[in-house]
């Protein structure tokens, strides 16, 4: 069977689910047939990533769709971080030189509040903080921005989606307008993507990588996006996975990143991808007037 007609059968079974859903992919919802553009980490080129300031960042630069990466604290509060461990992007050496190797999971949320985020980056950026989940919407929601949210390292935070999808609940980022295309939940991992699809089917999901052809159809069941490294795509894999439909009907979209110049971002713009990530905003808008 086609498979276009396999996941017109899971959408059925899914009823409220699609309902709630968009029918139109992201770029036609946005009026485009240019990528859409996500700041990744923010606009993390010019502000220290997964900050505030780099949300700010990309709002200044009109950004509407931003990237983080989010995992919990000892005392189980979700922060936005990309690596497993605070020593490149805080002074946690410094703050506190006897705790190596200085993992997320092994300081509470009062302990990373403390530390310096932006340092490292500039001195224009000293003081910045680690930012909570919370924080990191409330700072989104003023700028009227979106969320490509991923679930980092998921292995080590049993129950992260259903935590993070609490809190997005929380704050309103599960309601009917977020839900309709303000909000997408990514992972390198298909278990956690599948989790939250399961608890939560209205919510927009993608799959980080680039899974094998013969696997899109299983993938197609829980996903709505394939989301690979640009250094891995041809246009024939953009092709095939825009062939399958995914679980609320649409075809699957595709976000390459992280792409950083205009060349680039021209060539994989070509292969026909719904949406780019990067660091530098405004230099791939530019190239692809997404
Ligand atoms: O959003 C895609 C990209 O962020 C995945 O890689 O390592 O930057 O989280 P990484
Ligand atoms: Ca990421």
């Amino acid at each position: 069977m086609h498979a276009r007609a396999v996941a017109a059968s899971t959408t059925a079974l899914l009823g409220t689910a699609a309902l709630l859903f968009p029918a139109a992919p992201a770029r036609a919802a946005e009026g485009s047939t240019s990528p859409l553009v996500i700041a990744h980490r923010g606009a993390s080129a010019y502000a220290p990533e997964n900050t505030l300031a780099a949300v700010d960042r990309a709002a200044e630069l009109g950004i509407r769709w931003v990237e983080n990466d989010v995992q919990r604290t000892r005392d189980g509060e979700l922060v936005v971080l990309h690596d497993d461990n605070l020593r490149r992007t805080t002074d946690v050496e410094e703050v506190f030189p006897g705790r190596s190797p200085w993992k997320v999971k092994d300081f509470t949320a009062a302990e990373i509040a403390r530390l310096d985020a932006g340092s490292w980056f500039g001195p224009a950026y000293a003081g910045a903080r680690v930012p909570t989940l919370e924080q990191f919407v409330h700072r989104l929601e003023r700028h009227h921005q979106k969320l490509l949210l991923e679930i980092k390292n998921p292995e080590l935070y049993p129950g992260i989606e259903r935590q993070t999808l609490k809190v997005l609940s929380n704050e309103g980022w599960l309601d009917r307008s977020h839900l309709a295309g303000r909000l997408i939940v990514q992972s390198f991992s298909a278990d956690s993507v599948r989790t939250v699809h399961e608890l939560k089917p209205g919510v927009k999901t993608g799959l980080l990588g680039t899974p094998p052809v013969a696997d899109l159809l299983d993938v197609a069941e829980f996903a709505d996006q394939i989301n690979p490294s640009h250094s891995s795509l041809s246009p024939a894999y953009v092709s095939s996975v825009r062939a399958f439909d995914g679980p609320h009907g649409s075809r699957l979209e595709v976000f390459a990143w992280t792409v950083d110049d205009a060349r680039t971002a021209r060539r994989i713009a070509g292969y026909g991808v719904d949406g780019i990530i990067t660091n530098r905003p405004d230099v791939v808008r530019r190239a692809v007037g997404g």
